[in-house]
Parts: C-alpha cells; sequence; structure tokens
C-alpha cells in the first residue's frame, strides 16, 4: 500500500506516522524535531520536561516551563518547517492547565492528551492556532469525549488517537483486559472511525484517527489502514533511533531485551504500565519515596512503593538498573539502533510491500 498523506486541520503531511510521546525525556525537541523534518508529527512529551534545569529539585513548576518553550522552539528549527510538532500532555499531570496555554503560547502545533479525559482542552486552547487530539481507548470514550466538546464548546477533535493494549508507558486498560486476546487495537480503530464519521459530517471537519499501541512494521500499519485508521503513532520504534533525547544505555536497553523480560507493572499513578523487568523492578522495596515533586493528581505519596519521577528520570538519564524502562509490547523485536530518517523509510518501504 502506498501511505496516504495525513490531512488534519488545514495541513497535509507528506507521512501518516506520528511518533507518539514519551516522557520523561524521552521524546524531546531532537526526537521530535527529527520525525517533524521526515515529514511526519514529532510529539514532545511535557512529563517533567525540566529535569535537565539546574533549578528542577527546588523550582519544579518554572524549570517545567522554560524547558517546555525551549523544547518546542529548538524542535520547530531542527523541523526545517517540515511536519508538524505536537506536545503530549497528561491529563492526570498537576500542571496540566498551565502546560497545555504554554505549549500553545510557544508554537506547538498540536496538543495530544490522554492519561484521563482532556475535558476541557478546547478551553485552554481558545484564540490560538494550536490543534488539539484525545487519546482513547475504547470507541465509548471517543463518544463521550466528541459529544462533551461539542457541546460545550461546540469544538469537535482535530484528530483523535486510539491507543490499544499493546502500547508502552501507562496504559489506559484493567489488568485483566491486558490478557485478553480478543481487545486488539483494529478493532478498537475501526468503531472509533464510526464516532469520528458521525462528527465529520456534523461539523463538516476532518477528523483523522490514528491506531496506536504495538504498531511495529510496515505490515502492522497496513492493517491499521484496512481497519479505518488514517495514520498511526508509533512509539517504542522510535526509542532505538540516534536521535532520541533517552541516554544511549536507555536505548540499548530495548536492544538487549527479551519477550520475557517485557511486563506490566502497577504503577504509583494508579495505572498499570508496561516496562523491562530489570534490578529496580525487582527491588522496589530499596528505592522508597525520598521526595515528592507533586506532579500526579492521582498519586498518593503515603502509600506509593517509589517515586514514578525520579525512577523515570534514572532509566532515561543512564542509570536503567535503578529506573524504570517504559516500553511498548514489542520492544523486544529491535535489534539495531538506526536514524529516524531510516526508520521512516524501512516502514513507508514495507507498507508498500502489503495491500
Ligand atoms: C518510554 C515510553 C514512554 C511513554 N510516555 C508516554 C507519556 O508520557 N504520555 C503518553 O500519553 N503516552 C506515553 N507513551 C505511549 C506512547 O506515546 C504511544 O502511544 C504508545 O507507546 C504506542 O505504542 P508503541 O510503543 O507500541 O508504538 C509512552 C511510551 C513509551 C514506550
Amino acid at each position: 500500500m502506498e501511505l496516504p498523506k495525513l490531512k488534519i486541520g488545514n495541513k497535509t503531511l507528506s507521512v501518516p506516522i506520528i511518533q507518539g510521546g514519551m516522557g520523561v525525556g524521552v521524546s524531546l525537541a531532537s526526537l521530535a524535531g527529527n520525525v517533524a523534518k521526515c515529514g511526519g508529527i514529532g510529539v514532545i512529551s511535557s512529563a517533567q520536561i525540566g529535569f535537565k534545569e539546574d533549578d528542577f529539585e527546588t523550582n519544579t513548576y518554572e524549570a517545567n516551563f522554560r524547558a517546555l518553550d525551549k523544547n518546542i522552539k529548538e524542535a520547530k528549527e531542527i523541523s526545517q518547517n517540515n511536519g508538524m510538532i505536537g506536545v503530549n500532555i497528561m491529563c492526570v499531570t498537576t500542571n496540566y492547565e498551565d502546560m497545555v496555554k504554554k505549549a500553545a503560547e510557544s508554537g506547538a502545533d498540536i496538543i495530544i492528551s490522554g492519561a484521563g479525559l482532556p475535558k476541557n482542552l478546547p478551553e485552554l486552547v481558545k484564540g490560538t492556532n494550536t490543534l488539539i487530539a484525545p487519546i482513547v481507548s475504547s470507541d465509548r470514550a471517543a463518544n463521550l469525549i466528541c459529544k462533551l466538546w461539542t457541546t460545550k464548546y461546540n469544538y469537535a477533535p482535530d484528530m483523535i488517537v486510539v491507543e490499544g493494549p499493546k502500547a508502552g508507558g501507562h496504559l489506559g486498560f484493567k489488568l485483566e483486559e491486558l490478557d485478553n486476546k480478543d481487545i486488539n487495537i483494529y478493532d478498537i480503530v475501526s468503531k472509533v472511525k464510526e464516532v469520528a464519521k458521525q462528527y465529520e459530517s456534523k461539523y463538516n471537519k476532518n477528523i483523522p484517527v490514528i491506531a496506536a499501541g504495538g504498531i511495529y512494521d510496515g505490515k502492522d500499519i497496513v492493517k491499521a489502514f484496512i481497519n479505518g485508521s488514517d495514520g498511526v503513532q508509533i512509539a517504542t520504534r522510535f526509542v532505538a533511533t540516534e536521535e532520541c533525547d533517552a541516554d544511549i544505555k536507555f536505548k540499548e536497553a530495548y536492544v538487549n531485551a527479551k519477550k520475557e523480560d517485557i511486563v506490566i507493572i502497577k504503577s504509583p499513578v494508579g495505572m498499570p504500565g508496561r516496562a523491562i523487568k530489570n534490578y529496580f523492578l525487582d527491588n522496589l522495596q530499596e528505592f522508597k519515596l525520598k521526595k515528592c515533586f507533586n506532579c500526579i493528581k492521582t498519586c498518593d505519596r503515603k502509600t506509593i512503593p517509589y517515586c514514578i519521577t525520579q525512577a523515570l528520570i534514572n532509566s532515561v538519564s543512564g542509570d536503567i538498573d535503578n529506573g524504570l524502562i517504559f516500553c511498548g509490547s514489542n520492544a523486544y523485536r529491535i535489534d539495531k539502533i538506526t536514524t529516524v530518517e531510516n526508520l521512516i523509510n524501512e516502514l513507508v518501504k514495507e507498507a508498500k510491500e502489503y495491500e
């Protein structure tokens, strides 16, 4: 299949591939900028984005603000005005509203929000040119958010990302649903497409539906398109690129992972997550909370076994034994580190071999 272009807002992208936002610090300006340069949507993760700033520990809020602005501007520069630069901002983060407003002000082309329903997102970007997209895991959630936005704000989503059970990071499914082989991204996408169509005709606007979670190669991409997808969001594969913002040891953990190393964890955030089994996960009792960054609305600092911010900062900075290494279900299939351009070309070329 010759992959179609992705129409979103008033833009037409040559590559219908979105690089999924990855926090903490895995997708920043370098990865996002280079994906956009190749014609796709590069997505910066806003989660504790200021962790490299000198005052992060003492002035977390300001450090995150400053770093968000820097990363958006740098990504835009790298992109050479190709593709789009998006920002992934999770609804459960305590600075959600302010980060959305800041991202729009700094020139983000699109904000993609999941980990909760982004109920008031239209209000937060009002008066800017920034597009908005919810991440959902079911047609029920897609319907709910479309109904809510159109009723309250007279605004239909500019895009809908559908994340299935094979994704990386925090997952929008219950533990038992993750084991259920009958739940798959392709079925959910085709149902969400039906929801999008209703609002497309009512609002006379194009609402692309994007499949995410476990999409690994050209064959998977074609399958997503056959099931009604207008594009795909891929995260795990972009970790093993030279341009990915994580430390080389984080990338090598992907290359070295075996299938049995990829496990489901119960995150302190209150959602299941997928990660690579390591010293950290085997010895959680050693990683008791020392400092709270007050990052997640649903995190109860009295009962959590460890701090998610610290665990993710450790791994992305290269201390992979003492940190949490989030990954998608297919991370074990990665056997080399490549460049963003080679990866995108490979995916587009592979897709051409399937109908
Ligand atoms: C290391 C890592 C970190 C992630 N962090 C976030 C995040 O901060 N916010 C979010 O909405 N999704 C996050 N995700 C999910 C991705 O954006 C993406 O939708 C999903 O992983 C796609 O599946 P794939 O990894 O199998 O391609 C993360 C995924 C990974 C692998």
